[in-house]
């Protein structure tokens, strides 16, 4: 694992031909700023793209966003000279888009050899083909740079050509083998965009959505989706004094070498101390993001 647990609550998409948007992103409250090189970008306008994209992680003032450049895919005319450059350019990570198999995590892995290790390798699930092999696409974790998926549901609706309605009825179940394969092999895993970017009642169904289904967060396209998003996906007020208390009783000396104790009427075990502490850590990252 070379990603530590760090909050992942927002991570802002944007053209990494936009340069006005780029410039706007050093001071927006996202947790993860991506510059896209891939489906938001015109084919005429990929190699510039693809400098705007490593001139900007160069001249950084990200602060504690953490950077990802999206590269198009290894099997265009576009994705080996993208993860060569995005290779060399300093980002946190490269995030591949439309992976289906190991075989594909191994290529990516190949083509970036010369990167530093600290380079993560973040992995788009958004095909159908992915979808019966999670646990094995998951399992490359183990030595490869692979450490977050994002789940790319416009592309899966496509594929499937299901609807994508407010629910998502139709992606519920890929989004929990999704998060299942993930959490088995220590992988992050951040939600899906919401296309509705003018109606944030919408986006915050949405976003309630992906927290009860497990995700560190959620994938956006537009500012206005930022503040909801970090709102939905930060340990709650009371969240917290449920974790410090469960840290608190564990730590007396009554309650000394017990694996189940009674905290507020209900009970804890040794898992919910391991919650509670993590919850703790969590809070403690993002109050050093403001
Ligand atoms: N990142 C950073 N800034 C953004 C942004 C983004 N994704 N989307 C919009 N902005 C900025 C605009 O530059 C504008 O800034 P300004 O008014 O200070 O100059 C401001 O936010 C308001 O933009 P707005 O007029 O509301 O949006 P729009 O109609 O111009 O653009 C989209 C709408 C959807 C085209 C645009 O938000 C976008 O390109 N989103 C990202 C698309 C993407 O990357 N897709 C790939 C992954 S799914
Ligand atoms: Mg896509």
């Amino acid at each position: 694992m070379i990603a530590p647990d760090r909050p992942r609550r927002s991570a802002l998409y944007m053209p990494a031909s936009n340069a006005r948007a780029i410039e706007k992103a050093r001071t927006l409250p996202a947790d993860v700023i991506i510059l896209d090189l891939e489906d938001a970008v015109a084919p005429e306008a990929k190699a510039d793209a693809r400098a705007a994209a490593v001139a900007a992680v160069k001249a950084g003032g990200f602060g504690t966003r953490e950077v990802a450049i999206r590269a198009n895919g290894l099997d265009t005319e576009w994705g080996a000279d993208d993860l060569a450059a995005i290779a060399a350019s300093g980002a946190d990570a490269v995030l591949v888009p439309k992976v289906s198999s190991p075989a594909d995590i191994e290529a990516c892995e190949g083509a970036l050899r010369s990167a530093p290790a600290s380079m993560q390798l973040w992995a788009m699930i958004e095909t159908c083909s992915v979808v019966g092999q999670l646990g094995a696409v998951a399992a490359t974790a183990r030595n490869t740079r692979l450490s977050l998926w994002i789940m790319g549901v416009n592309d899966l609706a496509k594929e499937m050509r299901a609807k994508l309605t407010a629910e998502r009825t139709p992606f519920l179940p890929a989004l929990t083998l999704a998060v299942c394969a993930a959490r088995a092999h220590g992988i992050a895993v951040l939600d899906g965009v919401c296309n509705e970017f003018r109606d944030l009642d919408v986006f915050r169904k949405e976003a309630e959505q992906g927290l009860l289904y497990g995700f560190d967060g959620k994938s956006l396209i537009h500012p206005d989706q930022i503040a909801p998003c970090n709102e939905v996906f930060s340990p709650s007020e009371a969240e917290l004094a449920q974790a410090c208390a469960i840290i608190a009783a564990f730590a007396l000396p009554e309650n000394a070498g017990k694996g189940a104790i009674r905290v507020d009427g209900k009970m804890a075990e040794l898992l919910h101390l391991d919650q509670a502490k993590r919850l703790v850590a969590i809070s403690e990252q993002i109050a050093g993001f403001s």
